[in-house]
């Protein structure tokens, strides 16, 4: 091809720290806590790792995997690793996927910022404040929200243009380290509150009568949309990634800190909910849904020492956590607009930036001007996420592990897994991963999808 030589990731901390920071995201700090709160708290923990390394862990390493021996975008590397067949319209889907999770994303995203200016001027320091009511003013107003959203995605595009290395990979590094300095910060205030102990007890101490068949489902959809798999991110990234590095040290590194982040975040979130709720003698609501960062936490802020600064700090975490995640999506769209449309990164990111720009601002007008329009009974907003997370994701991982399972031959794997005999990896290590990918992982994800979508 007429291209320039791939970028490719300086270091390897550099590498880490990206992929970490495509994984670490909303989906800890915003959606990890309150499924947690929605699913019974410690229970749901367990079930969640059990499906991180079960199913996920092995669909991380497929997806590492196919990127960088594939060495191109989702199109390109599936077309490399098996010439001319159909896997690569998977792909492109995958790249269609991340679009359309990056425009709802970016909404989010928008609020994240709007919320941390907010936090700037102390607009969480009045206990007596509605903070439900401003909050659904908010994103029902018709213009506000598309500013912010808007704003969010042209940061993210502001950084990709800068390419691989100066972008992306200096970024991350940058923001990861903040993000878990600040992150840190908020936990210790929230641990220091009183009562705040039950909040741990509940994330930590199992009540399996919360458990059921929904619960395992929703463990499975939040550890997919945590760890970035399934529609092409890790993909991407890992094909800037060197041949000497270990797909499955560096997988195993990126879950563990994307876990031990979602838990840091919830305890950050949940003891504080928990204090404030036992100061005011009523029940502490963690399964409040999406509205409990946005809603509940600006009310535990309000009525706790120093809480004006707790937000500032915990608001800023949540842009960049989100800003580093939002990159890789956007990534994956512009590696294939520059390598299959020829187009420079410039105007890649431009398209990038006007496509889900417009399908983002669709998703922000739902929840105000255009609340009655509905998709399949769902408004936009909801529609992206529910088609995405729920069935793009879990049908995207289960096509990787059957491409890197059935159609790569078992020795090409094992040769990638252990850079061609290089690196001294067990072989039954080897072996569990390849059998995990090609059986437990196919057959579990299929159970749990069938079940999800005939209930
Ligand atoms: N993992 C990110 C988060 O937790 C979001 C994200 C980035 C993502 N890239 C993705 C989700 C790819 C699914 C697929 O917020």
């Amino acid at each position: 091809m007429e291209n320039k030589p791939r970028e490719t990731f300086g270091s390897r901390m550099g590498m880490l720290l990206a992929m970490s920071g495509s994984a670490i995201g909303l989906g800890n700090i915003w959606r990890f806590p309150y499924t947690l709160g929605q699913n019974g708290g410690a229970a749901f923990l367990l079930i969640y790792v059990l499906m991180l390394v079960l199913i996920c862990l092995p669909v991380m390493v497929s997806e590492y995997l196919i990127g960088r021996r594939g060495g191109s975008n989702p199109f390109r590397s599936f077309d490399n690793l098996s010439p001319g067949s159909k896997w690569r319209w998977i792909g492109f889907v995958a790249v269609l996927a991340s679009a359309c999770i990056l425009s709802f994303y970016c909404v989010v995203g928008g609020w994240s910022v709007k919320y941390l200016f907010d936090s700037f001027s102390f607009a969480f320091s009045d206990a007596q404040s509605d903070y439900a009511a401003n909050f659904s003013s908010f994103i029902g107003s018709p213009f506000k929200p598309l500013l912010y959203t808007l704003i969010f995605l042209c940061l993210t595009g502001l950084i990709i243009v800068f390419g691989v290395r100066k972008g992306i990979e200096r970024m991350a590094k940058i923001m990861i380290t903040v993000l878990f300095v600040i992150i840190v910060l908020v936990v210790v205030r929230s641990l220091t509150l009183p009562g705040a102990v039950e909040g741990v007890r509940y994330m930590f101490v199992p009540d399996f009568s919360k458990v059921t068949a929904d619960t395992v489902i929703a463990a499975m959809g939040q550890a997919f949309f945590s760890l970035s798999i399934g529609c092409g991110c890790i993909l991407t990234y890992a094909s800037y990634v060197s041949k000497e590095e270990n797909i499955l040290a560096s997988s195993a590194w990126i879950s563990f800190f994307d876990t031990v982040f979602a838990i840091i975040a919830g305890l950050a979130i949940i003891p504080a909910v928990y204090a404030i709720a036992y100061m005011n003698g009523v029940d502490p609501n963690v399964g409040a849904g999406p509205g409990l960062v946005f809603i509940t936490l600006p009310g535990v802020f309000s009525q706790m020492p120093l809480g004006g600064v707790a937000a500032i700090l915990f608001f800023l975490a949540l842009m960049l956590a989100a800003i580093t995640s939002s990159i890789s999506l956007m990534e994956v769209v512009v590696a294939f607009i520059i390598e299959e449309l020829h187009r420079s990164r410039v105007i890649a990111v431009v398209m990038t930036f006007l496509i889900c720009g417009v399908v983002g601002v669709f998703c922000s007008l739902s929840f105000g001007p255009l609340e009655g329009f509905k998709l399949f009974g769902l408004s936009v907003f909801d529609f992206f996420d529910y088609i995405t997370s729920n069935i793009m994701l879990p049908v995207g991982g289960l096509l990787l592990a059957v491409f890197a399972g059935w159609r790569l031959k078992r020795a090409n794997y094992l040769d990638e897994l252990t850079n061609s005999g290089k690196l001294k990896i067990p072989r039954w290590l080897c072996l569990t991963i390849y059998y995990l990918v090609k059986f437990v992982a196919p057959i579990a994800i299929s159970v749990i999808f069938l079940n999800c979508i005939l209930s």
